[in-house]
């Protein structure tokens, strides 16, 4: 499903083949609703979240949600679209939803669901489905009978269908097999985009200009990959910026863990691990398409994580970019390393107000909060603090934060470099993992970074919420949503 359009007109006004409504916390005698109640009823439909229920001869499909909130919309509206995968129906209508006559964030989600609902990845399949919705129409007439700001509410429909879209883009280059999207092609990616939007400028680093700038951790990675690595740098830049922010992103085309290989189950699903760089990607593509006034570098190191005889080993010593040596004790920790040298090398490269890092780091992350949820972390509260309130309370995605502390910091002791690539504990892994990253973070950054693990809801193995299965593109709507709110100057959370 691609398009969705707001129409200023009412339902009964507009043409389609099916009508959507939410059944909002199970109020049959909402007047969508109340017409076909006893249907519903014997149908044995009960208003669940989620929960779909097709009359046919009516051509209307009802779909449940706990709430009017944007959470629940946007989920129920993902659901309705994914119910109508495998019908006929082309074109759908649905009335628009807002939680209050002046806040258009549930009209937001309830874009932002259908398109992310309706997303499929058919690039392997020999067979493109031509079932499944192709259009949307949103009704100027609200469930609640508010009278619509008619301009407020196109600005909400077209911001969602922007976040909406970046996050599908991500999608299809995260769920693109290996041997299709290495470093070169992540690159190429990137390099489609700076030639779309006028204001993105586009740079990429061959491995001879890295090993000029001394980014011996991240070389010694890729060294074993028949793929060399690349390091994009992808800008954007507008006319009159209020803030800067640098984006870091793991960009894994695949890791297979290396010599420290992983085993069989837990290889399967490692494209995944290109889903932190990919999100730098679309987060720059609707940074472009939103005009934000605020200046955004986007850093991926794309990097392929391979066995050979050329491998770097366990036992092996690197030097980072800021020059501190490294004891490798698990070549499965490369994410970590290949960050150390894109980190050194953004600071490096901008002066930047906020610095976030985007990378599925850690399982212990997952183990620790969960398939739904980002682990935060960082050396100050405050870009901390604005990641878990864009995430949590603006975009729908969870995001929780874990905390450093100075026991822990201790474990990455080395006895023969500077610092170890692994703890010596495999409790808090993902913290220890955090707190690598955080010796590569400068003086002038310490209070402007946040790391954020999103190991966990990078890839989805059982469908949640908006996300069908496979690559979810996490991190895109929170940093998009942090961007816009720093883009309108609002004091932090
Ligand atoms: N890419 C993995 C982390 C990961 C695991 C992402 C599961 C998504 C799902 C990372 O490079 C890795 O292998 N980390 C190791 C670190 C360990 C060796 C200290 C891990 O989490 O096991
Ligand atoms: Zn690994
Ligand atoms: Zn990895």
């Amino acid at each position: 499903m691609k398009l969705i359009k707001f129409y200023e007109k009412l339902l009964s006004e507009i043409e389609a083949d099916i009508e959507i409504v939410i059944v909002v916390a199970k109020n049959f005698d909402q007047r969508f609703v109340d017409q076909e109640k006893e249907l519903l009823k014997d149908a044995g439909f009960e208003g669940e979240q989620d929960e779909t229920c097709l009359l046919a001869e009516k051509r209307k499909l009802f779909v449940g949600a706990d709430s009017i909130k944007s959470n629940d919309i946007r989920s129920a509206s993902a659901a309705a679209v994914r119910a109508l995968l495998s019908r006929g129906y082309k074109i759908a209508k649905m009335a628009s939803y807002m939680s209050h006559p002046t806040c258009t964030a549930t009209l937001r989600a309830q874009v932002e669901g259908l398109l992310l609902g309706g997303y499929r990845f058919e690039r392997y399949k020999s067979k493109h489905s031509t079932k499944g919705l192709h259009k949307v129409r949103i009704a100027l007439e609200e469930y609640n009978g508010y009278a619509l700001d008619v301009p407020a509410a196109q600005r909400a429909v077209d911001k969602g269908i922007v976040s909406a879209e970046a996050t599908n883009f991500v999608r299809d280059i995260v769920n693109t097999a290996p041997d299709d999207c290495y470093p070169e092609i992540m690159a190429q990616i990137a390099g489609e985009l700076a030639e779309k939007h006028p204001r993105l400028e586009l740079e990429v680093l061959t491995p001879r200009e890295m090993e000029k700038e001394g980014m011996g951790a991240l070389l010694a990675v890729a060294r074993a990959s028949r793929h060399e690595p690349r390091l994009i740098h992808l800008a954007y830049k507008p006319e009159n910026p209020v803030a800067t922010v640098s984006l870091v992103g793991k960009g894994l085309t695949y890791d297979s863990g290396g010599l420290s290989l992983k085993p069989a189950d837990f290889m399967v699903t490692m494209k995944a691990d290109k889903s932190g760089g990919s999100a730098v990607l679309g987060i720059l593509k609707a940074v472009a398409e939103l005009h934000l006034p605020i200046e955004v570098h986007g850093f991926v190191g794309a990097v392929e994580n391979m066995i050979g005889g050329d491998a770097y080993k366990p036992d092996d010593v690197l030097r980072a970019k800021n020059g501190k040596t490294i004891e490798v004790r698990n070549t499965d920790a490369e994410g970590r390393l290949v960050l150390a040298d894109v980190l050194c090398y953004a600071q490096e490269q901008v002066q930047a107000d906020y610095l976030f890092d985007l990378a599925t780091l850690t399982g212990a992350c997952v183990v620790g909060l969960g398939q739904y949820t980002s682990g935060v972390m960082g050396f100050a509260a405050e870009p901390v603090n604005r990641v878990l309130y864009a995430a949590n309370t603006l975009s729908g995605e969870l995001a929780s934060k874990l905390e450093f502390n100075r026991f822990l910091r201790k474990t990455l002791k080395s006895e023969v470099a500077d610092i170890c690539n692994i703890s010596n504990t495999r409790y808090g892994g993902a913290i220890t993992a955090g707190m690598f990253l955080g010796e590569f973070i400068d003086e002038a950054h310490k209070d402007r970074w946040a790391h954020i693990d999103i190991a966990g809801p990078a890839f989805v193995e059982h469908p949640w919420g908006e996300n069908p299965h496979g690559a979810s593109g996490a991190g895109v709507r929170m940093i998009v949503r942090l961007l816009e709110k720093l883009a309108r100057g609002d004091a932090h959370k």
